[in-house]
């Protein structure tokens, strides 16, 4: 590893951050644009938006000669692509990059950082920040499209009159089975200013609050990328007003990272989920533990992707 490269390794991602914030990218996409006429679209320093362009260059996300143009790279940054990652990219910056510059106090005092700051958890945090709580759901929902792409091919959801997609964000998942599977009925549950957000789709919306109790209106319930965010005791409460929620023999699908034999590759996602919430990245043997102890009966795992898996349980 070239240790000097690396200490500075986050101008890069910084660089690119801010393009995708000042919409950028998007500028170019929309026109064709020299240096004075993109500074001027933007109201922008031409001096600075000068060196931010180089650097755009050298990292491969603009080709910027006398005419700017966006590479693959940066197409993939404006806000209409099909496969747009803008909100994902940036949000590794803005309160998770305060949540990381504050590592020694969290390693001190043994909280995660929106603890410190006198929030309930990372999630009361943005609902009180408009601006972080879009990004955040706008690039969960870039994740979520692009991760469970293949879900509704990969399995049967065939057997289910109704399923209800427990903390499903702005609905990518939801909408992927709906679309695959309409005879179904789905719908997409979240607390009430996430579904809100959520655009209006072939799947109907609930509201609520998972730890309090949710709606027994389906067969299946889906809870995928939720149970990591909580530490055993809260876990064991969704997983216990899933099971309360079920009909006998409904069924869970619980999606989640597999880091099984692959602890080493998770250690820097596991201590940002230490940092951000009170979760953590689990074995499966560990999951498996939590959801039967609730009730559950495991009955099979299915790979989803290189990082995800999907473990199916039913209520006895
Ligand atoms: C990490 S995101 C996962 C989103 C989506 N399932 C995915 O896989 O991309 C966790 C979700 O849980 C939702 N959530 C958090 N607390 C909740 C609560 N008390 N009741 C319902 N949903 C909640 C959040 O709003 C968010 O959409």
């Amino acid at each position: 590893m070239d240790l000097k490269s690396f200490f500075t390794a986050h101008w890069e991602y910084l660089a690119v951050k801010t393009a995708c914030e000042m919409n950028i990218f998007d500028f170019i996409e929309q026109g064709s644009f020299s240096l004075t006429s993109l500074a001027a679209k933007g109201k922008f320093d031409e001096n600075f938006l000068h060196f931010l362009l180089q650097a755009l260059h050298h990292s491969n996300f603009i080709c910027y000669e006398n005419e700017i143009k966006l590479t693959e790279n940066g197409r993939i940054l404006t806000e209409n692509h099909p496969k747009s990652l803008k909100y994902a990219c940036i949000l590794w910056a803005e309160e998770h990059l305060a949540a990381w510059q504050n590592l020694s106090f969290s390693l001190k005092i043994g909280k995660p950082y929106f603890e410190m700051q006198g929030e309930k958890d990372y999630f009361g945090y943005i609902e009180n920040n408009d601006n972080e709580f879009q990004i955040y759901h706008k690039a969960m929902y870039e994740y979520a499209r692009d991760d469970y792409e293949k879900l509704p091919q990969l399995i049967d959801f065939s057997i289910h009159k109704a399923i209800i997609d427990v903390g499903g964000g702005l609905g990518a998942l939801i909408e992927g089975i709906a679309k695959s599977y309409p005879q179904i009925k789905c719908y997409l549950f979240d607390k009430e200013e996430v579904v809100d957000l959520a655009e209006d789709s072939i799947y109907e919306k609930l509201s609520g609050d998972f730890f309090y109790k949710l709606p027994k209106t389906a067969d299946a319930l889906i809870l995928s990328r939720v149970i990591h965010d909580w530490n055993d005791e809260n876990a064991l409460l969704i997983l216990k007003n899933c099971y309360d929620a079920l009909p006998a023999n409904g069924k869970l699908y619980l999606i989640e990272n597999n880091i099984d034999n692959k602890d080493f590759r998770f250690a820097l996602l596991n201590l940002n989920m230490k940092l951000m919430t009170s979760g953590r990245e689990r074995k499966l043997s560990e999951y498996q533990d939590l959801a039967q102890r609730q009730g559950f009966v495991f009955e099979k795992s299915v790979a989803l992707n290189d990082l995800q898996i999907v473990l199916i349980f039913y209520k006895k």
